[in-house]
């Protein structure tokens, strides 16, 4: 074994996706407790609840009860090291999310029991998808009214076209809901003993049927029958493919369930996978360090102005004070002070494995998508950029302050707050979000962090594309053309604007040469 084999195979990355309200704070906050990092539950929670706590940083995010930010928790649980990259739940910030999701290995998927598969998981399920994610379902709210659950898996089976392997079957439901069945082991773990599991003898053992009320019990043997015997076997390779989902039932509220979904993450979550660069793949076991910057944050503590870059190790070592090239200068970076989060707190790494997650602060050395490596110059693909759905022209009070907003707008696009877009034609700076709150937060921040106070003006384009072609002959003449709807984006890339879908669809349908997309994969 390799000197970074063995760390590398303790270390599981993984984010858990969920739709709005269906329990993700809740259950981040229990994993945190198994691993003990965090002392009291509720510390994730504060934030809603108008109690400062540290990620709370920024007043917007304060007003509105929301978290804007996408953070990063290690915590230790048995052989294991966890990172828990979180995702922030406002739909408004789903490009932060997407982005998080490709420096994870594994993801669990929380469902409400009562509502099923809802929008916002059926999406970032397909982010998930896309890179073959295997995923650990949760399915939580037990303890309240919920739905039969042969109808849940049915549901995931037909609406994400993943098959399930139920583990274990609960005990009742709602207001009976008393526990759970291994499927396999016949072992109970009963709500208020999470902790003492029994072994059954099976299930119409009386250890068993005696925690449900006597006039469920004739049905629920016939269930729990019906799910033994129908049930689809798990089977880890298909997991690990992204096929097949483990399942679990629980109630994140009443800490229950939350035992067996971290155990399964420890034994059947794969250590950190090797990652795609153009050209070849790093195994997450190579000596060499190499990994990439999936996210930016500024102003983590607003006595310091920092600019955070979180960086997914990919493979080798991270060690304090090593010097890093940054493949898309070529030049040499001191990693001097990476650190890693907690639940409350940072602390200096002093060394990383692949897997890990380090914030690296810097002042704006570093992009999103950027790649460091020991020397080689690879590129890590697979930080996407979506088109924007929203287009505004940015109007300034002072236009004595133009170039500062143009370095300060640089800078914001740098750090992923919005995209950047100059138009061809001379015209006036465009920014495009997929959110509209993500305008909000510009404005905020060009106002307190750059003494910028801004409006935003509507344009004609209300969708844009990157354009490309094999015809370079081709490529310039659409682009001239269409001169006034081309502008380049922050890294020089075209891009064509299109005041609506019928126009987009017109020009795609007359120029067929020209490739028009709506994702950008990070240079
Ligand atoms: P989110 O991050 O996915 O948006 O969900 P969150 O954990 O905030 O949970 C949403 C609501 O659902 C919260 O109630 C939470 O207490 C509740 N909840 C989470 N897990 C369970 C569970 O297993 N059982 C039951 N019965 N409720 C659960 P809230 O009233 O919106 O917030 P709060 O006032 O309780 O803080």
């Amino acid at each position: 074994m390799t000197e970074t084999e063995s760390p590398v195979a303790r270390r599981r990355t993984f984010a858990i996706i969920s739709h709005p309200d269906a329990g993700k704070t809740t259950l981040t906050e229990k994993l945190l407790l198994f691993g003990g990092a965090i002392q009291l539950a509720g510390e994730v929670k504060a934030k809603r609840s108008g109690t400062q706590t540290r990620s709370d940083w920024m007043g917007i995010e304060r007003e509105r009860g929301i978290s804007v930010v996408t953070s990063v928790m290690t915590f230790e649980y048995g052989d294991c090291v966890f990172n828990l990259l979180d995702t922030p739940g406002h739909e408004d910030f789903s490009e932060d999310t997407y982005r998080t999701l490709t420096a994870v290995d594994s993801a669990v998927m929380v469902i409400d029991a009562a509502k099923g598969i809802e929008a916002r998981t059926r999406k970032l399920f397909e982010v998930c998808r896309l890179r073959d994610i295997p995923i650990v379902t949760f399915i939580n709210k037990m303890d309240r009214e919920s739905r039969d659950p042969f109808e849940l898996l049915d549901e995931i089976e037909k609406t994400l076209a993943l098959d399930t392997a139920p583990m274990t079957w609960p005990i009742g439901r709602g207001r009976s809901f008393a526990g759970t069945y291994d499927l396999k082991t016949n072992m109970v773990r009963r709500l208020d003993h999470d902790e003492q599991p029994i072994q059954a003898s099976g299930p119409d053992d009386d250890a068993v049927l005696g925690l449900l009320p006597e006039h469920e019990r004739a049905a629920w043997l016939d269930e729990i029958m019906l799910a033994q015997e129908a049930a689809r076997p798990f089977d880890l390779q298909a997991f690990r493919e992204g096929h097949l989902s483990p399942v679990y039932f629980g109630s994140a509220l009443r800490n229950f369930g939350v035992r067996d979904l971290i155990d399964a993450l420890a034994a059947f979550a794969p250590s950190p996978r090797g990652q795609q660069a153009a050209g070849r793949l790093v195994e997450a076991t190579e000596p060499r360090m190499t990994g990439f910057v999936f996210k930016i944050q500024a102003n983590m503590d607003p006595n310091h102005r920092d600019r955070i870059a979180f960086i997914r190790v990919c493979s080798g070592k991270l060690t304090r004070g090593m010097k890093a090239k940054l493949v898309r200068t070529g030049k040499s970076l001191g990693i001097n002070t990476p650190q890693f989060f907690f639940a409350r707190n940072r602390a200096l790494a002093e060394e990383a494995y692949a897997g890990d997650v380090v914030g690296l602060p810097n002042h704006g050395t570093l992009r999103i998508g950027d790649t460091l490596t020991e020397g080689e110059d690879i590129v890590f693909r697979g930080v996407p950029s979506f088109a924007p759905e929203i287009l505004r022209r940015i109007k300034l009070q002072d236009a004595m302050k133009a170039k500062k907003l143009r370095d300060a707008l640089q800078q914001l696009a740098e750090e992923g707050v919005v995209q950047l877009f100059i138009p061809n034609d001379g015209s006036g700076a465009m920014v495009g979000v997929v959110g509209a709150l993500q305008l909000d937060v510009l404005a905020v921040r060009l106002q307190a962090e750059y003494g910028l106070p801004i409006a935003y003006e509507q344009t004609r384009f209300s969708l844009c594309r990157w354009i490309s072609s094999e015809d370079k002959v081709e490529m310039e003449k659409f682009m001239e053309a269409h001169n006034s709807s081309i502008a380049r984006d922050l890294d020089g890339a075209p891009v064509f604007m299109a005041p609506n879908t019928f126009q987009l669809r017109y020009d795609e349908e007359r120029w067929p040469k020209i490739v028009f997309s709506d994702v950008k994969d990070y240079q």
